[in-house]
């Protein structure tokens, strides 16, 4: 372990590429000369890596003048490529293309049968379409607690079971999987049904499995902030055919093209992807190894240079080889503590943000340090004796876990100086909170 003086006068020594622009002692925020002269910023990581791939894609659709994703047969379609390449990317035997995560995870209800008188568990914190999606299907979203992980705590799932209990969805925030080796067992022991939402992880594995072929149904969303995107775009990914021909024909108003079934009286939607769409995410499928290896070394970086920090609390990682790096999340002991570690991170031209998702909003806390909880759904008994809780009551830990984390974010094109000014701004800020 180096002190904090050691390293500095390393960093200095060693240039632009150990990065501390200005390293300087006294805290910008405090008048001090700050890590950076601009503040470092992330992008879109997929748009940040289009070439003349993806615009030859689309080139080739306008040529085409088919751009109706089944009126080109399969060995031509775009989309059908994608899919091919997408499902043996996750190691699952199919792959559907639709036209959002929200619409995956739509057509995952479908699949999975969810319905009236149904329970769905998933974590406090996660995206609005994951407990959207849960209702629209005519079914009730129960809520377990998150961990430091940022992802449901899988053992606060067993006692939210009930008999109405179909499906417990495991969402991976924010690069981080979802901890399926012990989420998996306690769904097996009770006979339920798991959806993996990896949408926000496109590219991390767990334990060396890919996200989305664990459970019995995955999705994900391709939407602009995702790893991989033509702007919206989603994914369902199965290893189930029953699965797979629901989730399809649900996509199709209910048909099963190229098949006997045509003509049936499945219920189904429109989420069918078109050419262009195919075309960009076939080609940023082809880039998913560049961008996500991009990501994980610059988030490696910087959690070499700041985990001999004395006492410092990082984000909880179950595989922490297969995470993404999306964000470098230090927790504190009070949301005051992460409240100034966020202001003098700011000054110092390396800013934090809170957890990204939506259920809990942490409304500016470095700000106004409150939170506020939505959904504001009342909450009852169930006639089976068991409450259903909603806003603040049904996750106190959550919002606590929430309030005292903060991340520096990362970015694939991120240089080596950048990543070495987080370093150096951590370095210097973390100490001193
Ligand atoms: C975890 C998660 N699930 C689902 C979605 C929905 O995806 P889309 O925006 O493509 O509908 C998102 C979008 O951000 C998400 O983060």
């Amino acid at each position: 372990m180096i002190d904090r003086r050691t390293f500095l006068a390393a960093a200095a020594a060693a240039g632009a590429a150990a990065g501390a622009e200005a390293a300087d002692e006294k805290l910008a925020v405090a008048g001090g000369m700050p890590v950076r002269r601009q503040p470092l910023k992330t992008k879109n990581w997929g748009p940040e890596f289009y070439d003349d791939k993806e615009r030859q894609q689309l080139d080739d659709v306008v040529e085409m003048r088919n751009p109706f994703r089944f009126a080109n047969p399969e060995d031509r379609s775009k989309v059908a490529a994608f899919e091919r390449e997408y499902a043996a990317y996750a190691h699952t035997k199919y792959a559907l293309a639709v036209t959002s995560g929200t619409a995956a995870l739509h057509c995952a209800m479908a699949a999975l049968e969810v319905g009236p008188g149904d329970e769905v568990i998933l974590p406090a914190w996660t995206w609005y379409s994951c407990y959207n999606t849960v209702i629209q299907a005519g079914a009730l979203p129960v809520f377990a607690e998150i961990d430091e992980s940022f992802n449901i705590d899988p053992a606060d799932i067993e006692h939210r079971i009930t008999p109405q209990t179909k499906v417990i969805m495991a969402v991976s925030l924010q690069g981080n999987p979802a901890d399926m080796d012990r989420i998996l067992p306690v769904a097996r022991k009770h006979g339920l049904k798991v959806l993996e939402d990896f949408s926000q992880s496109v590219g991390a594995k767990y334990k060396g499995r890919p996200l989305g072929s664990m459970g019995d149904i995955g999705i994900s969303s391709l939407q602009q902030s995702k790893t991989i995107t033509a702007g919206e775009g989603g994914a369902v990914v199965t290893n189930d055919a029953r699965l797979y021909e629901r989730a399809f024909r649900f996509h199709d108003v209910g048909m099963l093209r190229g098949a006997d079934g045509k003509r049936n009286f499945f219920p189904g939607l429109n989420y069918r992807m078109n050419e262009f769409t195919g075309g960009v995410l076939l080609t940023q499928l082809r880039k998913l190894d560049t961008i996500a290896g991009a990501v994980r070394a610059n988030a490696g970086r910087v959690y070499g240079g700041i985990r001999d920090l004395p006492g410092v609390r990082l984000r909880k990682l179950p595989d922490p080889e297969g995470e993404l790096g999306t964000g470098i999340f230090i927790g504190f002991r009070t949301s005051g503590e992460r409240q100034r570690y966020a202001e003098a991170m700011r000054a110092e031209n390396v800013p934090v943000s809170s957890p990204g998702g939506s259920v809990v909003l942490p409304v500016v806390p470095e700000i106004e340090n409150k939170v506020t909880v939505a959904p504001g759904w009342p909450s009852f008994q169930t006639e089976r004796g068991k409450a259903i809780r909603y806003g603040r009551e049904c996750c106190p830990r959550t919002i606590d876990i929430l309030s005292r984390f903060a991340g520096v974010m990362m970015d694939p094109k991120f240089t080596e100086r950048d990543t070495a000014d987080a370093v150096a701004a951590i370095r210097k800020v973390y100490p001193a909170i």
